[in-house]
Formats: structure tokens, sequence, C-alpha cells
């Protein structure tokens, strides 16, 4: 066990000090009342800080005693802390679940060798943000910039309470205009960023209570006109009812049931997974992933994506408007977002699922699943110059295992845009890939989570990074960030989004900018140890959200204008700058929503040698 310290050890973080005394040549009972007489003599906090931060690499290595790492191991998780490296996120070894040996791979310098001196140039010893909020302090921290207290007091003005509890933060409180649609309601996906900001903040409660009444919600019937949904479906949002008579609160969820195409939403579960590890990571608090109704949870999610059907490929299909982009834009079939969050949330399921009962049986289908989805993405939705070349001069009407076009892509299919924007070093995930389908399209958010989720592999995290940086001006422009490029206009537009007023060229989902991809943005950049890009695009968000109130979207090519139906005061914006903030001031936070390596992979495989292998 950890050795109690005490509160005034603890204030000043007993992480630090228990690795450094393990470094001494003395027997462990000495190094305890050492520790104490340390603390109590010679040094305040910050002076302690001071002495030990040329350790601050050993340290981050060795923040937990073997012994609990061990426990935790044993459990499919391992503990972080604030202060933790890459190495140490390391989540139940893919290569150990499968019993296969493991294959060694080439790879740049990684986080921990390159950047952690790089990263934490800005780093806060105490591991909290700054600003306005009870548990943080400006001591010992870079000069604040003053938009974090104005997000700050907007996240909390933005916060919903269930019989006294926080549960959440409504996707906007635009108090500019009286169309409130459902803005007024807590979107799972919207609380994501909201709720990393009060984790790295040390507030963990509402997080918890929002996975628990969330999960709570998971429970209840849902229908659209005579039709029953899978158990698992996580709501797309939830609002809080007041009944004045009673005096009391009641949730009301929707599932699809009522939004626009009535279309579920397939990525809240897999945020929901990828949150509860979030916070069985940042709080080291494992007894709430470990409940029989978290458990029970995740199994009914990811049941709905691991049933035996008809598909040929790993990769989940889904309908339309099922995620982020809400609405008929083409992302139909295998869309990158759900591929990726999909991977992020079976890898964080298979650290936190107990191997018990029907448990063992979710973990192999899981490891399976993982292994041929990993394959699938990472060989056909990948797109640089030298694939776009060769897919330029692909052969279809090829039958057999030997067809080297698997899904009979026709070159005239290419845009001619990609030839354009492909440059000779970068690469993406594309869009899309399905029979004769392959949507060249580039998304932010499915290449970001692909980057931290590991599913890219460290060459193609890098490239996609390459890739952003020489198209700046296209993904970024003055607004950080295109949620895709290009749009869709003309025929194209009619077509595809069914005429749609909403997705005009440039605007909303249609190449919109959108602030809130700040925070993942950042968490590609950190995870690949470019925090630079990061930070000339945190510039741009600091140049003018808090002027315009915090928009939802913006227009345009460089995304100038501040979009035509946005919302003001919207919370995920506010709050993915505080997440890309925090994440810059202290990059170790990284751990919540990282995954390392899954060590699985291979050398990329040649389409026409890839059958015998699978
Ligand atoms: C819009 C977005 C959707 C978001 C919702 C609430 O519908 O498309 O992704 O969850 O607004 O902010």
């Amino acid at each position: 066990m950890p050795i109690r310290l005490g509160p005034f050890v603890r204030t000043i973080n007993k992480k630090l000090l228990r690795p450094i005394l393990s470094f001494l040549p003395l027997p462990s009972p000495y190094k305890s009342p050492l520790c104490l007489l340390l603390l109590f003599s010679h040094f305040s906090s910050e002076e302690f800080f001071l002495l030990s931060s040329p350790f601050s690499h050993l340290l981050r290595r060795r923040s937990w005693s073997s012994q609990t790492v061990s426990e935790m191991e044993s459990l499919g998780l391992r503990a972080v802390g604030s202060h933790c490296s890459l190495s140490e996120m390391d989540d139940l070894d893919l290569n150990r679940a499968l019993d296969r040996p493991r294959l060694k791979i080439e790879r740049k310098r990684s986080f921990d060798e390159r950047s952690m001196s790089e990263l934490s140039r800005h780093d806060s010893p105490r591991g909290r943000s700054v600003l306005d909020t009870p548990l943080s302090s400006a001591r010992n921290s870079f000069e604040p910039h003053p938009m974090m207290a104005e997000a700050w007091e907007a996240l909390r003005r933005s916060m919903v309470f269930f019989r006294g509890l926080p549960v959440g933060t409504l996707a906007a409180v635009d108090n500019t205009t009286d169309e409130v649609l459902n803005y007024d309601q807590v979107f799972v996906r919207d609380f994501v960023p909201s709720a990393l900001a009060f984790l790295m903040n040390g507030e963990s409660d509402i997080v918890k209570h929002f996975l628990l009444k969330t999960l709570q919600l998971q429970d209840s019937e849902k229908r659209v006109d005579r039709f029953k949904l899978g158990k698992g479906v996580m709501p797309a949002s939830f609002k809080v009812s007041h009944d004045p008579i009673r005096e009391t609160d009641h949730l009301v969820a929707d599932f699809g049931e009522t939004a626009i195409g009535r279309v579920a939403p397939v990525d809240s579960g897999f945020w929901w997974i990828i949150l509860l590890r979030a916070y069985t990571k940042s709080t080291g608090d494992l007894t709430l992933s470990e409940t029989p109704e978290c458990q029970k949870g995740m199994k009914l999610i990811l049941s709905l994506c691991l049933a035996e059907g008809f598909d040929t490929f790993p990769t989940l299909l889904c309908a339309d408007g099922c995620s982020m982009i809400d609405r008929r834009m083409g992302v139909y079939g295998y869309p990158i977002e759900i591929q990726a969050l999909f991977y992020m949330a079976l890898r964080c399921a298979l650290a936190m699922l107990k191997p018990d009962g029907d448990g063992r049986e979710c973990i192999e289908k899981i490891t399976k699943r993982l292994h041929a989805l990993s394959f699938h993405m990472r060989n056909y939705f990948w797109l640089d110059y030298q694939q776009l070349n060769d897919i330029y001069r692909y052969k279809t009407e090829e039958y057999s295992h030997t067809a080297v076009n698997k899904f009979n892509v026709m070159p005239d299919s290419i845009p001619d845009w990609v030839f354009d924007f492909m440059p000779l070093r970068g690469g993406y995930f594309v869009g899309n890939v399905g029979p004769a389908h392959m949507d060249f399209r580039w998304f932010a958010l499915g290449n970001c989570v692909s980057i931290m989720s590991s599913l890219a592999t460290p060459d193609q995290s890098m490239a996609i990074m390459d890739l952003l940086e020489h198209r700046w001006d296209e993904l970024v422009g003055e607004m950080p960030l295109k949620i895709c490029y290009p749009c869709l206009e003309g025929h194209e537009w009619r077509i595809v989004t069914g005429c749609d007023p909403k997705n005009t060229r440039w605007s909303y989902h249609n190449g919109g900018s959108w602030p809130v991809l700040l925070w993942q943005l950042t968490a590609a950049c950190i995870k690949t140890g470019r925090p630079q890009i990061a930070r000339r695009a945190v510039d741009l968000i600091e140049s003018r959200l808090h002027r315009d109130c915090w928009p939802e979207y913006y227009d345009g090519k460089l995304g100038r204008y501040v979009g035509k139906q946005a919302r003001k005061y919207q919370t995920w914006s506010i709050a993915g700058y505080l997440v890309a903030k925090m994440l810059l001031e202290d990059p170790s936070h990284i751990g919540m929503i990282s995954l390392e390596e899954d060590k699985l992979m291979k050398p990329v495989i040649k389409r026409s040698a890839s059958w015998p292998q699978l």
C-alpha cells in the first residue's frame, strides 16, 4: 500500500517524494521517516519542487509503488497520477492478451525520450489549472491568459444539477437568442471536454455523477415509433426536468427518437467508456469502473458493436449523422470518426473489464476485433502520396484473394482536389472506405482520435501532423479547426446533404471551423511531441473566441466569420479551450485521454499479400 504521509504531505504531492527516496540506497523502513523529516525541516513545497525538478523524468516514471502498480495491473488498469509518462500509461498489453510474441518496430524518438522536457517548459508543478477556481492556484505557474478566468466562469454557469448534485453541463448558455432548440440539454459528446477540464482541475464529482446518471438512463426503454432500440444505446443528450408541485427533479433523455433525422448516437456509448477510463486514470479510483453496473454498462454498449452478423469488415457500419456530425453529410457506411472512437473505446474497455463470467468472453471478442480493426484501418483508410499514386493506377474488376484493389475503388472517383492537397510528406486517414467507395475528405476528429488512441502507428501519427502543418491555411486558417476538408458544393451538396440549408459550403458540418476541436488537436500535438503546433492554434483562438462570445462554429474558407446559425457561449468551445490550455501547461494530463501503442503493429503489409495473413 502507498505510504500514508498525512494531509500536509499530500498537499505538496506525496507522489513526488516516494520516488526520490526510492533512489536512495536505504532500506525502505527508513524512507518514510526520512520523508517526513525532510518535509518538516528545511523545505517549503516550492523549494522542494525546485530541488526535485532535475529528477522530474524519474519522478514521472516512478510515481507509484511497485506493489500498487502490480495490484492495479492485475485488474487490467494502471493508475496514473497527473504526473505520469506515456510509458506508464500502457494499458493491458494486447500482445499479452493475444499471447503473441512482441514485434519490435522502428519508431522515431518517443514522447518520453524527446519531449517531456520540451513540453514541461510551462509545466505547473501542481498539475492543476490556474485561475478562478478554488482548487487552482496561480503560484509557480506561467502568466495565465485572462480568457481562462472568463472560461472557468462560463463553464461553471453551464453546470446542471440534479437533486442538488452536479451531473453535467448545458450545450450552450446563449442569452442572446430565444431559439433554444435542444442546446439546453446535456449532450454526452459535448460534456467530454467539460469533464476533462474538471478532472484536470481535480474536480471529479461532476464527472462521476454524470457517468452514473447516464448509466441509469441506458436502462430506460428506447423506441422510435414501434421499433425498440438496442439495450446498450446511450443517450445523445438529457435534460433535468423539475416538477414544481412534487418538488422533485427527473431526467428526460433523448436516444435519437426526437433528434433531427431520428438517428441514434453511436458515438455516445464510446465517449462514455472513454470518459470512464479518463475518470479512473485521473482519480486512481478503481471502485467506479469495477461496480457491476459499470461493468454491465460497458458490456451492453459493446454487445451492440461486437455481435456477429453479415459484416465482412471489422469496421462498424452505421447511418449518416450518428456522431458529432449529426445531420446528413455523406458520413454513412464506415466513417472515420466512428471507427477511431470504436477503436479507442475497445481499448479503454479492455483495460477496465473484469475477466469474470461473460467479462472474459467480451475481452476475447474485443481482442480479436482490435487486431482486425487496426489492420484494416492502418492499411485501407491510410492515404499518403505513395498510396494515392497506387490508387490512381489501380486496376478494377479484380477477383479472388490476389486482388490489390480489394474494394474495387474506381480511380476516376478520386476528386481533383486530393492531388493538389496531398503533400509529398504527410498523410491522413480518409473519411470512409466501403465497397467501391472511398471518401477522400479529411476529418479532424477521426484523425486526432486516431493519434490519441494509437490507432495510427507512430509514423502515421507523425504524418498526420506533417500534413496539418503543410496544409495549415486550408485546415486551420484563421480559426482552428475545420471539421472536415474540403466542403461539398453545387450538385454534390444537393445530392449528398439533401439540399441542407444549414450545411451550405464552408459552414457548420460542411467545412465549418469548430473551436471545440482545439482540445483534440492539442492532445494529438502533445502525443506526437509537437506542442508548438497547438500553441499556434491556441494563439488564434485567444485572438477571437472571447471577443466573439465563444461561438459554436465559424464559417468561410478561412474560418473568418462567426457561423451563420452558431450558438454563442457554446460550452464545448469554452471547455475545449480550457482543456487545451491545461494540456499545454501540464502535458502529463495527456494520460487521461491517450493510449500507448498496442505493440501489435506489424510492418505495413501490401494489400495483395494481406489475405493469407488474416
Ligand atoms: C450540434 C452538433 C452536435 C452537438 C450539438 C450540441 O447539433 O452538430 O455535434 O452535440 O449541436 O452542441
